[in-house]
This record gives C-alpha cells, structure tokens and sequence, in this order.
C-alpha cells in the first residue's frame, strides 16, 4: 500500500491529487486542508472522475486532522499563498514561512519516514526552511520548482522549433526565482542533436528568457499563480520516488559541496528514487552557466537569511 499526503487543497494542491489520482502513482492520496470541507469537496470532485478516467487510487479529503495522514511514504506541501501579478516569489516569506514550518511538523508526527516534496514558496527557502527546522536528512526534503521550470522550458523550446514537446530535452538549475533561475544553453537538444543545429544564438535567447518569466506570465493571465504544471510537476517527483524510478529531475536539494556550494538549498539536477534524493549530478557546466550559477546562489542566501529574522529556524 502506498500513501502520499497533499497538504493545500487550493489549486496546485488539488491539481497534483488529481493528477496522482489519474496517473496511480498511489493507493490512497490524502488532501489536506485549513478551510473547513474544501478538501472533502476537492476530494469528492476527483472521486467522482474515477469511473470516467479509470482509476484505482483513493483520494480523501480532510479538514486539519493531520491523524488521517498517518503513514505517508511522500508528502507534497503546497499550503501558503500564492503571489499576485507583480509579486515576486520572494515577498511570500513572512506567511509562508509559518504555515510550512507548523504543517511539516505536523505530518511528520503522523508519517515519521516520509519524504517531503515542498512546493510553497519562497520554494528553495521553504525547503531549506523544513529541512532544517525539523532536523532531516538531505535525502528527505525535496522542492519540486526545477521540475516545473524544466517543463515550461520545453514548451517554449517545443514552440521555437515547432516541434513535439516530448522531442526536446533541457533543464533549468539554480533558485526558482525570475531572475534567479538558469535555463541550461548548453543541455538543450532535439531528439539528442544540441538546438544550435535548429536554432540562432537569439532564438535560444528568446526560449531562455520566456523560460525564466514563464511563472510571472502566467501569473499575469491569470490573476494568480499557476497551477496545473506546477501540480502535474509535483506528482511527478512524488511518482519518481513511489515507484522509485530514479528520473534524473532537477531539484531543490541541499547541497554538500556539489558544484562547490554548502548550506544552502537551491536547484541542481538529481537523481529521485525510493529514498528521495539519490544523487546529485554534476554537470560540467561552461564558465557562463557557472557565473549565472554564483549569482543564482547569492539571491537564494539572501532570501534564506531573512528565516533568521523570522525566528523560525
Ligand atoms: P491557493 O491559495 O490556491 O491554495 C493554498 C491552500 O493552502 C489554500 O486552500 C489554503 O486554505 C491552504 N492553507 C493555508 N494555510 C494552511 C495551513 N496552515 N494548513 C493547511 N492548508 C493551508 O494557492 P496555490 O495556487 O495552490 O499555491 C500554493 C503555494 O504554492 C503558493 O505558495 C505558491 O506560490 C506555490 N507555488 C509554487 C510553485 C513551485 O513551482 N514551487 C508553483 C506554483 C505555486
Ligand atoms: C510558478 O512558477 C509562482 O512558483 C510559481 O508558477
């Protein structure tokens, strides 16, 4: 029997238990929510796809009685707000913090082994925040933004080479910030041959750019944050780590030394498997990229340095 908690009801979270739900990535989905009956009513909305999608998974919805949790291998936290258009991320932090902190501490008293994918943001500081805070090991707490930032870049690189996007490869590293995040240039290919053979120096740009504003886009259109990647991203990590098939999917870990970084938690690309994080890779990555890398890793410690000031950690 599998079980992965969602904690946030709202629309990521609800998003990702539909589509843990759709996909079978677990036996038992559980949602999790401060606001009375929105989960039970979530939870009852994707219950009632079953027969029409032709799913197994049981999803139940609960109002803060975090017992219902107990024995999650994964749990995803997505309780917090969202950012309105012209936020940035960062200005989160001050609620955010809080609710993650008091929401990791208490699925963690139910599910004592299980792994934490941390979608709330300020999202690398989050991770670092639950991590940190709760006294884990590194293999046990996992933001999911690398995923997500890697999928719509493949949908900007879809739509630059006019192309399936299940043709193309890339990934992004670094924080998941607008400025802070680094779409990788060098590891963008079509079928295995690098986008250069396809695509000008501008157009590469161009798919780069949209890549990084890609979350403020949406955010633009819609009013508030996105949700269904951002869901369908979660569950993947959460997926990866349930079936334990290793993807390499590019994370918010906390790094030992890789690429020459300690204490912090910031995106690089890793290995996900039974036990969480199993590796980190290490790309050679061009001197560029790894000066884009130093300035990524300045703006996230500024953003986890404010937690002192919170008094949270
Ligand atoms: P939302 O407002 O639709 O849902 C948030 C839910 O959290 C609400 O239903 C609220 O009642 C619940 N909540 C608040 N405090 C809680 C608590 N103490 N315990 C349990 N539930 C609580 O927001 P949305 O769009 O689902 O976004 C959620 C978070 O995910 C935001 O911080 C957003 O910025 C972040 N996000 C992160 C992404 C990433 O790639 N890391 C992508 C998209 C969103
Ligand atoms: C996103 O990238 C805001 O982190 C959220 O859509």
């Amino acid at each position: 029997m599998s079980k992965v908690t969602v904690v946030g009801a709202g629309n990521v979270g609800a998003t990702c238990a539909n589509v843990l739900a759709v996909h079978e990535v677990a036996n038992q989905v559980c949602l999790i929510d401060i606001k009375e009956g929105l989960a039970e009513g979530k939870a009852m909305d994707i219950m009632q796809t079953a027969q029409l999608m032709g799913f197994d998974t049981v999803v139940e919805g609960v109002t803060n009685d975090y017992s219902r949790t107990a024995d999650s291998d994964v749990v995803i936290i997505t309780s917090g707000i969202p950012r309105k258009p012209g936020m940035t991320r960062e200005e989160l932090i001050g609620v955010n913090a809080g609710i993650v902190k008091s929401v990791a501490t208490q699925v963690l008293t139910y599910s004592p082994n299980a792994i934490l994918i941390v979608v709330s943001n300020p999202m690398d500081t989050m991770a670092y925040l639950t991590l940190h805070s709760l006294g884990l090991p590194r293999n046990r707490v996992i933001g999911m933004g690398g995923a997500l930032d890697s999928a719509r870049l493949r949908y900007y690189l879809s739509h630059a080479l006019k192309c399936n996007a299940n043709d193309v490869d890339g990934f992004v590293i670094g924080g998941h910030g607008d400025t802070t995040m680094i779409p990788l240039k060098s590891f963008m290919t079509y079928k295995g041959v690098h986008v250069s053979n396809f695509l000008s120096d501008d157009e590469i740009e161009d798919v780069v750019k949209k890549t990084m504003v890609g979350g403020a886009t949406l955010t633009g259109l819609l009013g508030t944050s996105a949700w269904m990647a951002p869901g369908a991203a979660a569950a993947s990590v959460a997926e990866s780590i349930i079936k334990d098939q290793k993807k390499m999917i590019p994370c918010s870990v906390s790094l030992e030394g890789e690429y020459g970084m300690k204490d912090i938690t910031i995106g690089v690309p890793c290995i996900i498997g039974k036990n969480g994080l199993e590796k980190v890779l290490e790309l050679k990555l061009s001197q560029a990229e790894m000066e884009q890398l130093r300035a990524s890793e300045a703006a996230v410690r500024k953003t986890t340095a404010v937690l002192k000031d919170l008094n949270v950690l």
